[in-house]
């Protein structure tokens, strides 16, 4: 397993930049053979920002023209366990009645937030709710929800890079890695 030094801090490398890009590429044609109807995609910032940019370049390609808001929302932790609570900092502000909405997140972990934000939009008259992740940790699974489209399975380590963080840092990382130690 290839591994690189960022600052001082050793990253093993667990999906590369080449195996991301490739799958991204295959869950665009997975979404669209969905056959979504007046799509609005709705990142789920922030560790989802560089997937959903290179998912929403790939939908051109496999010409899906949706239309894009984001939210940001807070899902509080205590210690390393997600506390349940889930908090709006930002909402869309685009009517959902009727529409059929993609959730894109970084990773489903517990499902807490996921399941929040489904929820919502069912409730906001959604037609059709699908979400989207690039990670899924099925063994940390609390909420009863899984992802309709999951670029990797990935192990039960904390991962960074390609937008997710570690404390602030290594959203830049252009493939997923785990820390693994200082240098
Ligand atoms: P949950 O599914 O509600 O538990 O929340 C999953 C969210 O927790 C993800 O969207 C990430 O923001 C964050 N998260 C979970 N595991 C990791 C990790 O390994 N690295 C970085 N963020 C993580
Ligand atoms: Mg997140």
């Amino acid at each position: 397993m290839a591994q690189v030094v960022v600052d001082g801090v050793t990253i093993e490398v667990l999906f590369s930049e080449r195996k991301i890009a490739a799958r991204v590429e295959e869950l665009a044609e997975e979404i669209a053979a969905a056959n979504p109807k007046d799509l609005l995609v709705v990142p789920v910032l922030k560790g989802s920002f560089i997937f959903a940019a290179d998912l929403l370049r790939a939908f051109y390609r496999v010409g899906l023209l949706p239309e894009v808001d984001f939210m940001i929302l807070a899902s509080y932790r205590e210690a390393t366990v997600s506390s349940g609570r889930v908090d709006i900092l930002r909402d869309i502000e685009t009517q959902v009645k009727g529409r059929d909405v993609l959730f894109v997140d970084d990773i489903l972990e517990s499902g807490r937030t996921l399941a929040y934000a489904r929820d919502l939009l069912v409730a906001r008259g959604a037609n059709r709710v699908m979400t989207s992740v690039l990670l899924d940790k099925p063994g940390k699974r609390v909420a009863d929800i899984e992802a309709d489209f999951r670029g990797f399975e990935c192990p039960d380590v904390f991962v960074v890079g390609y937008g997710m963080d570690m404390a602030h840092a290594f959203r830049e990382l252009p493939f997923v890695g785990h820390v693994t130690g200082k240098a």
